[in-house]
């Protein structure tokens, strides 16, 4: 019988872990699975349903007009979230403004960056208590362009994820390998190294607090797109390496998004696939229309 998910016999006193299709993760007892079964559900079972979130990264697009007008329009787009979180990340200049636009709407305000030191002597950084004074509640960590173009590292990856977090943001952090790596089959050991870099210090209980998204780097703006398979197949993989790194059910709780070149056409797809719990979206999200119908996929998976 197929149980599926991450299951750990040498734990035999933990909850086991099993992911379902519907977003939510089920944790079998693990004597009940020894028993080989896993299709009645016992009664100390614990369901834990992952909202879908979505996330419209407009990079460095728009300009302090269109910015505030797309804002407007994916706020009145999106009203109420009990479906789906929807977070939006202008530049830096349009937060507040952005952030007047979205109020009393059930859109969320992110930041694309931020610096790890709380304030001083750092040109042109923004510190997370800025963010937050401007009405952030997410931020961005490890995209693959302050990555690739920028050159951030994994140790500074992880110095912003914990200072957001120790700030009270909420962080999505960005993981992904590049073509050369995926041709090299190097995709889950490239997860595995950015995910435990990146979270490196970072406590369970800082986990309700952190989404990953994973976002191969030859998907981005290039119209490639993962194939649902190929995105489960990461997807579970990483799901896997939080189990190590936090514990299953924390693993479990936690929302995946998929990022690069997801469009209306190809969302439903990739979201129906049991561990891909929404989307990061670039150039898709530059268009209220596309991004709300990326939404709504989500709120369908
Ligand atoms: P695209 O949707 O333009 O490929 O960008 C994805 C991305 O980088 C979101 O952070």
């Amino acid at each position: 019988m197929d149980c599926g998910g991450l299951l750990d016999p040498a734990l035999p006193d933990r909850l086991q872990l099993r992911s379902g299709r519907a977003k939510i993760a089920v944790l079998i007892p693990f004597a009940q699975r020894a028993a080989g079964d896993c299709t009645t559900l016992a009664a100390e079972e614990v369901i834990v349903p992952r909202k879908p979130i979505v996330g419209g990264n407009w990079k460095m697009n728009t300009n302090r007009g269109s910015a505030a007008s797309l804002a407007s329009a994916v706020a009145s787009a999106h009203q109420d979230d009990s479906g789906v979180e929807v977070i939006i990340f202008p530049p830096f200049p349009y937060l507040l403004e952005v952030g007047r636009a979205i109020s009393g709407s059930a859109v969320m305000l992110g930041a694309q960056d931020v610096y790890h030191e709380a304030d001083g002597a750092f040109t042109g950084e923004v510190s997370a208590a800025m963010l937050r004074d401007c009405g952030c509640r997410w931020v961005l960590t490890g995209h693959s362009e302050r990555r690739h173009v920028i050159g951030e590292d994994d140790a500074l990856v992880n110095r912003k994820t914990r200072a957001a977090l120790e700030a009270g943001l909420s962080v999505i952090l960005c993981i992904g390998e590049t073509r050369e790596q995926r041709a090299a089959g190097e995709t889950d050991d490239v997860n595995t190294r950015q995910l435990t870099a990146g979270l490196q210090g970072v406590s369970a209980s800082q986990s309700g607090r952190i989404a990953i998204a994973y976002e191969p780097v030859w998907a981005i703006g290039t119209g490639l797109t993962a194939t649902p398979d190929d995105a489960q197949a990461a997807h579970a993989a990483i799901r896997a390496t939080l189990a190590e790194i936090f514990d299953p059910s924390t693993a479990a709780a936690m929302r995946i998004q998929y990022g690069g070149s997801m469009k209306p056409g190809n969302a439903a797809g990739l979201m129906k696939m049991p561990d891909v719990d929404g989307g990061l979206i670039g150039g898709a999200s530059l268009n209220a229309g596309d991004f709300s119908a990326i939404v709504q996929a989500a709120v369908r998976a």
